[in-house]
């Protein structure tokens, strides 16, 4: 893999996790420093472990992007450690419960839209200022399909998931001048503990019934996996695609198309 992303430093939301982890180690293989943050009980040292091995350099911070407070320590901590912010990725999310709106919990709801929303808000943010230091930049926030599509028993993580979408629109026409760039990716279904989840919840009990069904509703016919969801990501913050800011770019499989 080429090191297009050598003396670039990334800040990867979420990075405990399966599309987290994967885009990580994407970003150590093309040679940039990452700062890879989760909330405090998360694995994340698996993350960090993991890049060491491949000889990349890892800052890791316990982080609730919910937390105005914890964003300003992460900036400060990284341009302690790195001396400044190319990209973001805006990656931390949360499914809430599998229910209809009427059996939905209002503190899931609130829930949601703390960290999938007023997360990726406060992202911005905070970073915004460092990549204007560094004369542009770029952010990816993580959508999913279902920001353009609806599910009757998601409808929390869907509106949220919309209004990821609305603020990769505002911030790109916002910040376009400044050369930084804002797109949004939505993956789905992606083989990660939230798909798992999310079976559960739609399946009790019959976990593998509810995965072959929705593999019957993906042009591709199967899951897709973290790295193709990393791929795209470091796709819309590399060079090639500095035209690019605004977007919504689907990893589903052709899913979204039905
Ligand atoms: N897996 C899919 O099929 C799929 C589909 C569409 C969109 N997405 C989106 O991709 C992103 C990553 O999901 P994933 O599939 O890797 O799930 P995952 O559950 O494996 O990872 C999510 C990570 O976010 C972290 N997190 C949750 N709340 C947080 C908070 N308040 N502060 C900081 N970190 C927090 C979790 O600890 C976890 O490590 C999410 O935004 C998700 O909505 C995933």
């Amino acid at each position: 893999m080429s090191k297009h992303f050598e003396d670039k430093v990334v800040i990867v939301t979420g990075a405990a996790g399966g599309i987290g982890r994967a885009t990580v180690e994407r970003f150590v293989l093309n040679g940039a420093r990452v700062v890879a943050t989760d909330l405090k009980d998360a694995p994340i040292e698996e993350t960090a472990a993991a890049v060491e091995q491949s000889g990349g350099e890892v800052l890791t911070a316990a982080h609730d992007v919910s937390s105005w407070d914890d964003w300003q320590r992460v900036i400060a901590e990284t341009t302690r450690r790195f001396g400044g912010v190319d990209f973001l990725v805006n990656n931390a999310g949360t499914e809430g419960a599998v229910a209809a709106i009427e059996d939905s919990p209002e503190a899931v709801f609130d829930q949601v839209m703390a960290v999938n929303v007023k997360g990726v808000f406060l992202g911005m943010k905070a970073v915004i200022p460092e990549l204007r230091k560094r004369g542009g930049g770029a952010i990816v926030n993580l959508a999913s399909v279902m920001g353009v599509m609806g599910g009757p028993t998601v409808a929390p993580y869907a509106a949220s998931k919309h209004a990821v979408i609305g603020l990769t629109k505002s911030a790109a026409i916002g910040y376009g001048s400044e050369k930084i760039r804002v797109n949004a990716v939505g993956p789905a279904p992606i083989e990660t503990r939230m798909m798992r989840s999310l079976e559960s919840g739609m399946a009790p009990g019959e976990e593998a019934g509810m995965k072959a069904g929705i593999e019957m509703q993906i042009p591709l016919g199967r899951y897709g996996t973290p790295d193709e969801v990393a791929a795209v990501i470091s796709f819309l913050c590399s060079e090639d695609a500095r035209f690019v800011s605004g977007s919504f770019y689907t990893v589903d499989g052709g899913m979204s198309n039905y």
